[in-house]
């Protein structure tokens, strides 16, 4: 099996930009396939870090990068996240970087929706990143996207914005906030349109030539299961489909090229929005792992909500999924603590589940059903292999793979690149 997808298993920011980093030495072509600058990915080589949002993780390795058609591309955002990674020494170039034409932009009008809208909704706000995803996303299935290819055509950009404006600047002035103008919108489009444009080409069909040529591709996920737009926890999830078959449809490769399906879930959970989080902890344990694991957004800078693992959702992001190996990360986190609790199910009003179920009210009702263990006193900070690894962090391991029905084929020790226990190698299958 030549080709690997990595997807994150819980709320994002499980460490997927650390593991494609680490898996990207055995692959030809990294590959974006959905999100936007909404993700963040935070990678650490030697004394170098590397924070990504749009720029596939490859490209620290010097490997080609692809940003895949069901990406949203903010042309700002992403000549400024270019000009960033070039101060530190990465090349991107049209030969390093490739933008499919198909893939939809992000215009200026999309952040001031989705900051408008989240304002507007108050306390039940989203709890966005801000950046536009959704409003973009929207656009997209409305059919009225403003889209990479678009920028070589000043006519079609122009009757485009007339379509958006009517729609933006109505929505906008009713939540009073200043509407756009169409020839400085315009303008700005014809300015980026020379940087942009040399990145962009049909690249279903480059990734179909490398792919006939034996290349490897890794798929990049951003975001996670649980805040998939149809398996996650709606509303309080982002507009994209994340599970792992979105690598077919938003690289433009068939559902038999995707290959392995690597999920990515740290040993704890965290979430950085509003919404559901059965075993958040609102104590000191909870306030020990935010702290231990820097639990801090990179787009927001919010602070994360932390808690203990969830096996239950886990499972359920496997199975929608088919994720086919867990890689386990931040473990180290969890060094010294005394009692650690693994959630196997929810108690609904005096039922028990073994899934959270899609109503919001028995979401939100869900109470986790704990089994506990005992921690380890020794440390797992920086172990390469399983004799690295405190007995009873194993232990731990060995419970959660029972748990989430899949095999531990990864295991992540530390920030740092090499820190990582390979158990399979998931290009091997
Ligand atoms: P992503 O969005 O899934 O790529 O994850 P982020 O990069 O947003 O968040 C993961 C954070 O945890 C980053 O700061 C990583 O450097 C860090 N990290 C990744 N793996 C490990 C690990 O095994 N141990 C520790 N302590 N930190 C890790
Ligand atoms: P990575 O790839 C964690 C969350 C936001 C919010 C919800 C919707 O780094 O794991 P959006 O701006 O997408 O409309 O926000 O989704 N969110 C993330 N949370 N990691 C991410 O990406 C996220 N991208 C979006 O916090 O709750
Ligand atoms: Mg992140």
């Amino acid at each position: 099996m030549a080709n690997v997808a990595v997807i994150g298993a819980q709320w994002g920011d499980e460490g997927k930009g650390k593991v494609v980093d680490w898996l990207a030495s055995r692959a030809d072509v990294v590959v974006r396939f959905q999100g936007g600058h909404n993700a963040g990915h935070t990678l650490v080589v030697g004394d170098q870090t590397y924070k990504l949002s749009l720029l596939p993780s490859g490209l620290v390795r010097g490997k080609l990068g692809v940003i895949g058609n069901g990406v949203v591309v903010d042309p700002d955002a992403l000549l400024s996240e270019i000009a960033r990674v070039t101060a530190q020494g990465l090349k991107v170039t049209p030969e390093t970087l490739r933008i499919a034409e198909n893939a939809v932009l992000i215009l200026p009008l999309h952040p001031a929706l989705d900051k408008a809208r989240e304002e507007a909704r108050g306390a039940a706000k989203i709890g966005t990143t801000g950046r536009g995803i959704g409003p973009a996303y929207e656009d997209k299935v409305a059919r009225r996207a403003i889209r990479v290819a678009d920028l070589a055509e000043p006519e079609t950009l122009s009757h485009k914005l007339d379509e958006l404006l009517l729609h933006y600047n109505t929505l906008l002035r009713g939540l009073g906030v200043a509407p756009f103008e169409k020839q400085a919108l315009l303008d700005g489009l014809l300015k980026l349109a020379p940087q942009i444009l040399p990145f962009a080409e049909p690249v279903w069909e480059r990734l179909d030539e490398l792919r006939r040529s034996g290349k490897r591709i890794l798929f990049e996920g951003a975001q996670a299961v649980m805040l998939d737009v149809d398996h996650g926890t709606y509303p309080f999830v982002t507009s994209s489909n994340t599970v792992a078959a979105t690598a077919s449809s938003g690289a433009g490769v068939g559902p038999n090229a995707v290959g392995f399906v690597l999920g990515i879930a740290k040993a704890y959970s965290t979430r950085v929005g509003s919404g559901p989080f059965p075993t958040e902890l609102s104590d000191e344990i909870g306030q020990l792992l935010g702290d231990r694991g820097h639990e801090f957004g990179t787009v927001t800078g919010r602070r994360r909500r932390c808690g203990w693992f969830d096996a239950a959702l886990v499972r359920q992001a496997i199975k929608v999924s088919g994720i086919q190996g867990l890689a386990l990360t931040k473990l180290d986190v969890l060094d010294g603590l005394k009692e650690l609790k693994i959630c196997i199910g929810y108690r609904i009003d005096g039922a028990f589940s073994r899934h959270l179920p899609a109503a919001p009210g028995a979401q939100a009702a869900a109470v986790p059903e704990y089994e506990t263990m005992e921690g380890w006193s020794g440390s797992s900070r920086g172990a390469r292999s399983w004799a690295d690894l405190p007995a009873r962090a194993v232990k731990y391991v060995r419970r959660i793979e029972e748990l989430v029905e899949a095999p531990v084929t990864l295991v992540s020790t530390s920030p740092e690149r090499d820190d990582t226990i390979m158990v399979r190698d998931p290009f091997e299958g």
